[in-house]
């Protein structure tokens, strides 16, 4: 669908005022306001990242990975939760409460608009990724910020969405070698760590795996262009 038969097919005010928006390069999804994702509609606006096809494949991954490998109430952390999709999704379907951690208060504004909407149970946490949390959990899951800085970007994404959710340090491996090297206090002994990634950013982050928490298994997957796209990190002592 294009942008425009997206808008007069969602955009409910006078589609004038959203051809106009369109025109000085404002994402259709920021016009309308919402965006599907999974099955469930989410609130978007500046403050948050517009959620992602291959972010839908990471929470259909990371579903199927919990159905195999745990039993029962699964503890579930999402860091860095933006609009909230993750969380609220894995709320809903796998039917467990979930705790979210993003660093900036417009974006939990957002996820908790969002969750309210869904009818989900999540607890929201402001701070920097594992700082606020003192539960164990038995999966991590997380999208961060992966762009390296000299990286070029579409300019619609770069004028549009908010800086916070995408730009990180050490070529964009900063957020993933931070959540690695402190997660274990964090962990219960079997876990599972899920990670959206740079697709180039595979193989490194294996590495950081490797480094800071030994004897694990580790499964860097492709999403549908064949890139590498996500990161699976299972411990089953
Ligand atoms: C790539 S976006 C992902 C948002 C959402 N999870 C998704 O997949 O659509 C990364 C998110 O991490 C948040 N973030 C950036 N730095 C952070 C930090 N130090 N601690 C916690 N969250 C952070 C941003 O505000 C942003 O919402």
């Amino acid at each position: 669908m294009s942008d425009i038969e997206y808008l007069k097919k969602y955009y409910e005010g006078n589609i004038d005022d959203a051809l106009k928006m369109l025109d000085e390069g404002i994402p259709v999804q920021y016009i309308v306001g919402n965006v599907d994702f999974y099955g469930y509609n989410f609130l978007v606006n500046k403050n948050v990242l517009i959620p992602r096809f291959e972010t839908e494949e990471l929470v259909d991954r990371t579903i199927k990975y919990v159905q195999k490998y745990f039993d029962g109430s699964v503890r579930i952390v999402d860091l860095g939760c933006g609009s909230g999709c993750i969380s609220i999704t894995l709320s809903k379907e796998l039917g467990v409460s979930v705790d979210a951690v993003d660093i900036s208060l417009d974006a939990l504004e957002v996820a908790r608009e969002n969750c309210i909407k869904n009818n989900a149970s999540v607890k929201f946490y402001l701070g920097n990724m594992l700082e606020p949390l003192h539960d164990e959990y038995d999966v991590i899951i997380s999208n961060p910020p992966y762009i390296s800085y000299d990286e070029e970007i579409d300019e619609i994404v770069k004028k549009n969405e908010p800086s916070l959710a995408l730009y990180a340090d050490n070529d964009g491996l900063y957020f993933y070698e931070e959540i690695l090297k402190n997660c274990k206090r964090c962990l219960n002994d079997k876990f599972l760590i899920a990670f959206e990634i740079g697709y180039t950013q595979g193989e490194r982050i294996k590495e950081f795996a490797f480094k800071y928490l030994g004897d694990v298994s580790v499964s860097v997957e492709k999403d549908l262009s064949n890139r590498d796209r996500f990161v699976f990190i299972f411990s089953d002592k």
